[in-house]
């Protein structure tokens, strides 16, 4: 599917029919009971970007995925600005399963505030749940840390049976969530491949990369390509933080591929960890094994 930025832009109904999965005549009918069908002069069936939004309503009515996360009672009860956001988020059954669930938030949030980084970069934002995750750690951490958040943004369709409606303009929707949760200043939404942007990084930050969180396109050349792009701006103490490292449980082999590579390199330090609710995984990469340590303890 194309990066769509035009509302009157049309898609093909085959398109979306191998794209969601969805097949037969069944959009193709409820599009024509909401009017909503266009046909162009090679007789493909046409639906208007501006119209995804009703078609899946309607298709998905009564049968919507209901399933949400099972939040940590803290964050039931947090009144901070980004956990305000992201709890009522996470509410939204169009998170599960591709976001960070809690649980791996609550992982990621507890390295950053650790270890104090100073950059870090995401790849693979979604709809932002790890974003604000990762910004909401940095601003708890206060030392002016910053993100860089790169994703293709693409409209996202219904994925049957756990996605069971559309986003269009993730773009908007996450720089929204952003602003609501008061992490503009922390956070830069980048629009592109990961890998073209890895590959002139130095356009958008000079500062080397404390953390690199891979989180993007998680087939072998997607993430091998993410770790070659951003390589060169890592140092000794950078870390890596990847998911979904368990292809028998996430049907996604880039990441194990990645971590195995590393360990046959050796002279690395690599911690798996099991995951909850769903065992995909996480893998945390210090690419140098060191004893020095970057906070002073009378800090
Ligand atoms: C698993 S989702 C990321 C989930 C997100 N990190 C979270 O936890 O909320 C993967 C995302 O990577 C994006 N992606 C895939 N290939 C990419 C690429 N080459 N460059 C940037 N983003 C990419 C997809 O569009 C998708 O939104």
């Amino acid at each position: 599917m194309p990066n769509q930025i035009n509302d009157d832009i049309k898609f093909n109904l085959l398109d979306i029919d191998r794209d969601t999965g969805i097949g037969g005549t069944e959009l193709e009918e409820t599009a024509l009971k909401l009017s909503i069908l266009h046909t162009d002069e090679n007789n493909n069936k046409l639906i208007t970007r501006s119209d995804l939004t009703a078609l899946f309503e309607a298709h998905f009515k009564g049968r919507e995925y209901s399933h949400t996360f099972r939040l940590p009672k803290w964050l039931e009860t947090c009144d901070v600005p980004w956990c305000n956001v992201l709890r009522d988020f996470y509410k939204d059954p169009v998170t599960r399963p591709a976001s960070l669930s809690p649980q791996q938030g609550e992982f990621i949030r507890s390295l950053i505030v650790n270890f104090n980084p100073k950059t870090v970069v995401e790849i693979g934002v979604f709809l932002g749940v790890s974003t604000l995750w990762v910004a909401g750690a940095l601003e708890d951490a206060n030392q002016n840390g910053k993100l860089y958040s790169l994703g293709l943004f693409k409209d996202i369709l219904p994925k049957p049976p756990t996605r069971t409606k559309c986003v269009i303009d993730p773009y908007s929707d996450v720089s929204t969530r952003i602003k609501d949760a008061g992490l503009e200043d922390i956070v830069t939404l980048i629009k592109g491949d990961s890998k073209l942007l890895g590959s002139n990084w130095k356009n958008y930050s000079s500062d080397p990369i404390d953390v690199l969180f891979i989180d993007g396109d998680c087939t072998i050349p997607g993430c091998l390509g993410d770790f070659e792009a951003f390589r060169e701006h890592l140092n000794e103490e950078s870390i890596i933080v990847l998911r979904d490292i368990f292809p028998e449980n996430c049907s996604c082999d880039g990441p194990r591929y990645l971590i195995d590579m590393l360990n046959k390199i050796g002279n690395i330090q690599i911690f798996e960890l099991e995951t909850s609710p769903h065992n995909f995984g996480m893998a945390v990469i210090k690419l140098k094994k060191r004893a020095k340590s970057r906070n002073s303890v009378l800090e």
